[in-house]
């Protein structure tokens, strides 16, 4: 079939091998996309930064590249974005010059508000347009926005106002999940009550679904200020900024409760999404591109907001779920209305309409004539899944790896440069600024077949991060320190011998729950502190529709004598009230002891193992091994079946 693809005719490796022999040359190329105030210096300066930066010197704009200029070259009157409700039932289409005319607006209201460049704003939006005009409207001004998804609770949006500082927050009254209204605003002020740092003002958007009440003194009603900004007729021009200066900060899980905070640069960030479009996503300026994702995570801020854009391309910003909004033809529908080309999303929302439709009777009401490409991505993608994709919709399935550090693509099967053959199970080849190796843990190379550590020969490519917010020694001990001259993705894999790369597991503590990115070590924190529980241990466990979801292991302190179902069912409200219902933690074992090594070590992975009811071995250093038979009694009294 036609999406099975073919080496002999893909550019991939002839535009991969230019990279290699010229790896500035190929990027000073990719960047005669970009419109620049003032050129660069260095296409990569070695000396600067943790690891090096790119195109020093040069001036830019991302709101500018994103909008102005396509304003101003004939695309006003192209539609740039779709904000496509089907969980309120409205719709709504801008077009270039009315997304240009709403940002200019809002950035004349955080200009007026004290927002100058390099301050920091954190937005905390449901999927509203008004949460893309936002970074839209910092990035204008040369101001750090910082997105934080809607499902975190107020603690964990306290920890990204304390580590961002941001001077202003841009939020809404609420976010509309299927059967509930989340009311945002009582979260919000519950944050900036929990934070030692206070935002001197908050932009908030009221929503029909459920209004709030403003603070006086320090919020500001979106609509009426924006409404008189442009009444006014007030111009903002674009701010320029350094290449190298940070366009935003995304805060995601690391290994403890402190979430790090990605950085991104404006002018790297540009040039490699803008490369991506055409060579990697196959789409053309003018076409319809669609990631069913939110704008609280990496695939929103590069995919839903910054690449399409600043392609020239029309993007759609969908406020629904794959299921249930208001059913498993929804996707379907969205593409055909829209005449989507490519859509990107999840696996996990490819499990959930598969269950709710596994026939795919929902496809053929659809005149999908217009779509071509289907990406998958966060998690790893499951042969039956993409199988399933690509018999009912007929194009193919593009499994892509990336994460959040990355910001664009690592490897994948380059659509845009001519499909390789697919390997079920394998997210593809390295992209173009990628030199991917497999070390063992002393760090030398592994033959191919050989599960190591995946990692990234240095320098990384533009568009990835350059360090942590304000934690450069962080960033080099959580990515670089360990295997010197690499950056470590903390996956573990293999490459075949046919250059493709597997991604099999995390090395570190992260778990992928419906394509979220938690740390369970960080639920391990939030656990450890029910007044009754001595010990903990969270750890992911297979999930046939997220992937994963996180399980709790709880040891009491003696003598507690309270019933175990209510102290667990107190466990699982804790992780929900301080990190949020997105951390889906449902699940809470009591037992007796946790399996440990002589040496005091938790046998996370025995216990998963366990628990996935995959084949285990007794862990030569285990300190007790009847524990593990303690365990597996505890799981089964759930229901849970072990091997
Ligand atoms: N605001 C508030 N709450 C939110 C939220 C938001 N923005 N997003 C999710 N939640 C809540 C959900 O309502 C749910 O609450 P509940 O425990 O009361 O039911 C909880 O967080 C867990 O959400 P989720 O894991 O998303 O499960 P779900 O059952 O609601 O939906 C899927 C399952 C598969 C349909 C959904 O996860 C999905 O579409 N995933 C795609 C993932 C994705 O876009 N990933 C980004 C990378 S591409
Ligand atoms: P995030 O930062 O949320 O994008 O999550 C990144 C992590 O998700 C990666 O380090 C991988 O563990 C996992 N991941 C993302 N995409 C894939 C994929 N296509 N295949 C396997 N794992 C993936």
């Amino acid at each position: 079939m036609s999406w099975e693809g073919n080496a002999m005719s893909s550019r991939y490796h002839e535009v991969y091998d230019s990279w290699m022999r010229n790896p500035e040359g190929f990027w000073a190329k990719a960047a005669e996309a970009i419109d620049w105030f003032k050129p660069w210096n260095k296409v990569f300066d070695a000396d600067l930064g943790v690891y090096g930066q790119w195109f020093s010197g040069a001036e830019c704009n991302t709101c500018y590249n994103a909008l102005d200029r396509h304003v101003a070259t004939g695309r006003a009157d192209q539609l740039a974005l779709i904000h496509d409700s089907p969980i309120t039932g409205t719709m709504a289409k801008y077009t270039y010059a009315e997304v240009l005319a709403k940002v200019n607006a809002l950035a004349a209201v955080l200009r007026d508000q004290g927002v100058e460049k390099g301050d920091r704003v954190i937005i905390y939006m449901p999927m509203v347009a008004e949460a893309a005009f936002a970074m839209l409207a910092c990035a204008r001004l040369g101001a750090i926005h910082s997105v934080v998804f809607g499902g975190f609770a107020a603690k964990e949006l306290a920890t990204r106002i304390d580590d961002a500082t941001p001077k202003l927050i841009i939020s809404a009254s609420c976010g509309i999940e299927p059967g509930r209204i989340i009311a945002y605003k009582p979260l919000l002020d519950q944050a900036i009550e929990f934070s030692s740092h206070k935002p001197s003002a908050c932009v908030v958007l009221q929503r029909p679904q459920l209004g709030c009440e403003l603070v006086a003194g320090r919020d500001v009603d979106y609509a009426e200020a924006v409404g008189a900004a442009k009444a006014a007729g007030r111009i903002v021009e674009c701010v320029p900024v350094a290449a190298t200066d940070p366009l935003y900060v995304l805060y995601t899980s690391g290994t403890t409760g402190q979430p790090k905070g990605v950085v991104r640069d404006n002018g790297g960030h540009m040039v490699a999404l803008k490369w991506s479009m055409d060579n990697e996503f196959g789409v053309k300026p003018g076409e319809v591109f669609w990631a069913a994702s939110d704008v609280g995570w990496v695939v929103g801020h590069s995919y839903i907001v910054y690449a399409p854009l600043l392609h020239g391309a029309t993007t759609v910003l969908f406020e629904g779920k794959p299921v249930g909004t208001p059913d498993a033809g929804t996707f379907w529908r969205v593409i055909s209305e829209h005449g989507v080309v490519a859509l990107f999303t999840a696996p996990t929302a490819f499990r959930a309409i598969k269950k709710e439709d596994p026939q795919g009777a929902f496809v053929p009401k659809y005149d999908l004539s217009t779509f071509r490409t289907l990406f998958l991505a966060g998690e790893r993608a499951d042969p039956e899944t993409i199988k399933w994709a690509e018999h009912k919709l007929n194009v193919p399935v593009i499994d892509h790896w990336w994460q959040t550090e990355t910001g664009h693509p690592i490897s994948q099967n380059p659509i845009g440069l001519g499909q390789l053959p697919v390997k079920y199970g394998s997210p593809c080849v390295p992209m173009p600024g990628f030199d991917v190796r497999v070390l063992d843990d002393a760090g030398h190379e592994v033959a191919h077949g050989t599960l190591g550590n995946v990692v990234v020969k240095l320098p990384l490519p533009p568009g990835c991060l350059p360090t942590l917010w304000n934690a450069g020694e962080r960033f080099f001990n959580a990515y670089l320190a360990e295997f010197p001259g690499y950056y470590k993705t903390a996956d573990a894999g293999y490459v075949d011998d046919d250059g493709y790369l597997f991604i099999m597991a995390r090395t570190d503590d992260i778990i992928n729950v419906a394509g979220h990115r938690l740390s369970t070590g960080g639920m391990e924190e939030v656990v450890a502190e029910h007044p009754d529980v001595a010990e903990c241990a969270v750890i992911g466990i297979a999930d046939a529709m997220k992937g994963q979801i996180p399980c709790g292991f709880i040891v009491l302190n003696s003598g507690v004598s309270r019933d175990t179902a209510t102290i667990e069912k107190e466990v699982v409200g804790l992780v929900r009230d301080r990190i949020g219902p997105v951390a889906a933690f449902k699940m809470v074992v009591t037992i007796k002891r946790l399996p440990k090594t002589r040496s005091g070590k938790i046998l996370r992975g025995t216990m998963q193992k366990i628990a996935d009811h995959e084949e285990w071995k007794m862990p030569a250093t285990i300190d007790d091994p009847a524990i593990l038979d303690e365990i597996m009694e505890a799981l089964k009294a759930r229901g849970i079946q072990v091997v």
